[in-house]
C-alpha cells in the first residue's frame, strides 16, 4: 500500500474511534489540522503494531511467520487480504476457535487497524529446507498450478496481490488444510474464486498442490 493510502485508511480509522466513542469526540475540540491529524494517526497504527506483538504474535510469530503447526503465514500478506478474512472469521463464516474468538469483539476499526499493520510485514522467506524439494514433484505440481490456472490469479510468482492471498511459501501443512477446506465447503471464501477453481481439481491433487506452492522458492 503506499504511504498516502496507508494514512488515508488510519485517519479514517482514527474518525471512525471518535464516532464511536462520544466522550472521546467531546473531549476533543474540531481536528485543529493536518499535523494532528497525522499524529493521531501515527498513533493509532503504533497500538495496532503494539497489539499484533501482545496477542497474534504468540502464534503468528513478531514477524508474521511462526513454527506453530496449522498456523498461516502472514508476513507478505496484503491488508485487503487480511481484512477480509478477519471480517469471515468475526462473523464465523471462517470456522478456526482461536480465530473467532479474537475477532468476533473487533470493531471495523481493528478489522482495519490489525490488517493494515499485516500489510506492513515485509516477506519473510521460508527457512532452508533440510532436504531440498522434490524435482519430479514440484515439476508435476507446476503443470496443475498451471492447468487449473493458480498462476492466472496467484501469479506465476505466487505472490498474489490486494485480496488474492500471496502463497507461495505458506505453510504445507496450512495449504494443505485449506484446500481441502475449500474443497469440501468447510472454508467458506470471500468469494466463490476458489471454490469454482477447485471444482475440477481432484482430491487426490490438492495435496501435489500444497507441496508446490509451499515449496516454491520464487525460481
Ligand atoms: C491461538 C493462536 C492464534 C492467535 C493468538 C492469533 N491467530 Fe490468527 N490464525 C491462527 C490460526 C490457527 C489460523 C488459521 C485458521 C484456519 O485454519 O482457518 C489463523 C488465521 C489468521 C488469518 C488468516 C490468514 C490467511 O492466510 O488466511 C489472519 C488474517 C489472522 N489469523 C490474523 C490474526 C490477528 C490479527 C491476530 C491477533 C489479533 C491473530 N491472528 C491471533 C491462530 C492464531
Ligand atoms: C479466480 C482466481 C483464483 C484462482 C484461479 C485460484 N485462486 Fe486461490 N485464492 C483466490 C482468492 C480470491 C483467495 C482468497 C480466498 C477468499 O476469497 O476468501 C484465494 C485463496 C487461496 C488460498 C488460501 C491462502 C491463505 O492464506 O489462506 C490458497 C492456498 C490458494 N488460494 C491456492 C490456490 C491454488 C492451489 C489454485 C489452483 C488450483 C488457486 N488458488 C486458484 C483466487 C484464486
Amino acid at each position: 500500500m503506499t504511504s498516502w493510502r496507508r494514512f488515508a485508511a488510519a485517519a479514517a480509522l482514527v474518525s471512525a474511534a471518535a464516532l464511536a466513542s462520544p466522550a472521546f469526540a467531546q473531549a476533543k475540540k474540531p481536528a485543529p489540522g493536518a499535523n494532528a491529524a497525522s499524529a493521531a494517526a501515527t498513533a493509532a497504527a503504533a497500538d495496532y503494531a503494539e497489539r499484533f506483538r501482545t496477542v497474534c504474535a504468540a502464534c503468528h510469530g513478531a514477524n508474521g511467520r511462526s513454527d506453530m503447526p496449522g498456523t498461516p503465514v502472514l508476513a507478505g500478506q496484503y491488508s485487503f487480504y487480511a481484512i477480509t478474512q478477519l471480517f469471515l472469521f468475526r462473523e464465523g463464516r471462517r470456522n478456526n476457535e482461536a480465530m473467532i474468538a479474537l475477532a468476533k469483539p473487533m470493531k471495523d476499526a481493528d478489522l482495519r487497524g490489525f490488517s493494515d499493520f499485516i500489510g506492513t510485514l515485509a516477506p519473510v522467506p521460508a527457512p532452508v529446507p533440510t532436504v531440498l524439494p522434490d524435482a519430479a514433484r514440484m515439476s508435476k505440481g507446476l503443470a496443475l498450478a498451471q492447468q487449473h490456472k493458480c498462476t492466472f490469479c496467484h501469479g506465476a510468482d505466487l505472490a498474489g496481490g490486494q485480496q488474492v492471498p500471496r502463497i507461495g511459501g505458506q505453510k504445507e501443512d496450512y495449504v494443505r488444510a485449506t484446500l481441502r477446506g475449500f474443497k469440501s465447503g468447510d472454508r467458506p471464501g470471500y468469494t466463490r474464486a476458489m471454490t469454482e477453481a477447485l471444482s475440477q481439481v481432484p482430491v487426490e491433487d490438492l495435496d501435489l498442490l500444497a507441496y508446490y506452492v509451499a515449496n516454491f522458492s520464487g525460481k
